[in-house]
């Protein structure tokens, strides 16, 4: 990188690139709170406008490969297909990318608030916003859903490079070697002593990343801090919402998204959970402050929303819900990973989120009655209808998805 950018330059920066000018009237540059240490985010004002300018930390990321040079990819798509018009609505315009200082330039949306910011803030889940969401995702993957020309423009590279394949992201935890000790703390072993002993993990881990189909557009990255709301969502007769951060996009398999976006959901119950070493994990339950009986409807809604935009991923795959529910069990375990990279510890908490990943890995079919209150038939059986799909033969064998000695709430 030639030029790290900062407050202070980096409106000399956009008018040196003629992204600004001081005819612009007041032009003030300020650093996002939410920078963290992928990207440094300046928010620049520019009279009327404001661009939010993105530069990349020097840091190394295990998994799917984050780069500015797809979100610029997806850009290009858009410019170069005006079919795919409407998909441009759920992105925010990109005005810059400058691959040799790795800086991206977009517009700022002042009007929407980050969904992740709003459940925590305002503590409500209503089930008009996981609706809109489910349905913008699911317009993202039918309007790219098996298009040739769109997986060929999304395998360019960047300059100087190839890409072989499109990442598969179903993988374990890698091989474990001696240097690990001296890498986790003592307490954070216990996590692969734990996932090394289930051998079902494993290998229910390796089937997802065996049958992974990439068939369309994915975000890659669909967590709730990169999905935007608009802060008038409930004046509005459409409830809008924005996708950003489109970093990791590339050709994928659409029931990642959906399982990333549901373990993200999912977070907000697990992290609520009141876990102490003196408490029973019962308790815990009881104690989460928010039960996953309050976030049960918005997931209910997201899914409903997306199979009824997008119900011929039910013809394409019978078996999309259970693929969703494992995806979410395989990001809770990255998120475990990343919190013991990143925090150095493993506690009771996380061995609690570890068990829950487990079993939607594991035990998927049972696990959709845990998180969805109803079975996978009741779910898909109203689409499949409407839509003359066939329909899952299977019966539905009820297996807790918690330990046996727990109860949830309402359960
Ligand atoms: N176009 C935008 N409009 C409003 N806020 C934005 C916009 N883009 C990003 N933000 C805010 O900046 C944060 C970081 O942006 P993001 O692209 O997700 O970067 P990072 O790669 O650092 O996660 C987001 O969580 C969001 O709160
Ligand atoms: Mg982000």
């Amino acid at each position: 990188m030639l030029l790290p950018l900062s407050s202070h330059n980096v409106i000399q920066y956009l008018q040196d690139e003629c992204l600004c000018s001081s005819e612009d009237g007041l032009l003030d540059a300020s650093e996002l709170p939410e920078s963290g240490k992928k990207n440094l985010n300046l928010l620049v004002i520019a009279g009327n406008s404001k661009l939010l300018v993105k530069q990349k930390r020097s840091v190394e990321r295990d998994g799917i490969p984050h780069e500015f040079f797809n979100e610029w990819l997806f850009h290009q798509l858009l410019q170069q297909f005006p079919v795919l018009g409407n998909l441009s609505a759920i992105a925010p315009l990109i005005q810059h990318f400058d691959e040799e200082n790795s800086i991206l330039v977009r517009n700022y949306l002042s009007e929407y608030v980050e969904l992740g910011k709003f459940y925590r803030h305002q503590d409500i889940f209503p089930t008009e916003i996981a609706t809109a969401i489910g349905a913008t995702l699911a317009g993202l993957h039918r309007a790219t859903f098996q298009r040739r020309e769109y997986r060929d423009f999304m395998s360019a590279a960047p300059e100087g490079e190839f890409r072989y394949n499109f990442y598969n992201p179903a993988q374990g935890v890698g091989s474990i070697s001696p240097e690990i000790f001296g890498m986790v703390p003592t307490d954070a072993l216990k996590f692969y002593v734990l996932y090394q002993r289930y051998e079902s993990l494993e290998s229910a881990i390796a089937d997802l990343a065996y049958e992974w189909q990439p068939c369309c557009l994915t975000h890659n990255d669909l967590k709730l801090s990169n999905i935007l709301i608009h802060s008038r969502w409930n004046k509005l007769d459409n409830c809008l919402v924005r996708l950003i951060d489109w970093e990791a996009c590339s050709w994928g398999d659409p029931a990642f998204d959906l399982g990333t976006l549901l373990a993200s959901y999912l977070g907000i119950w697990l992290k609520s959970l009141v876990v102490d070493s003196s408490i029973e994990l019962e308790e815990s339950l009881h104690l989460a402050m928010t039960p996953l009986e309050v976030i049960q409807p918005s997931l209910l809604a997201l899914i409903r929303a997306y199979l009824n935009a997008f119900p011929m991923i039910l013809d394409y795959r019978s078996d999309f819900l259970v693929r969703v529910i494992q995806f979410a069990g395989l990001t809770l375990i990255n998120q475990i990973q990343e919190t013991i990279k990143c925090h150095k510890c493993f506690d009771n908490a996380d061995i609690y989120m570890l068990q829950v990943a487990k079993n939607l890995l594991t035990i998927p079919e049972q696990s959709v009655m845990s998180i969805f209150g109803i079975s996978e038939s009741e779910i898909v059986s109203p689409v499949a209808k409407l839509h003359q799909l066939p329909q899952p033969e299977k019966e539905q064998q009820l297996v807790r998805l918690y330990y046996e000695k727990t109860r949830l709430r309402g359960c």
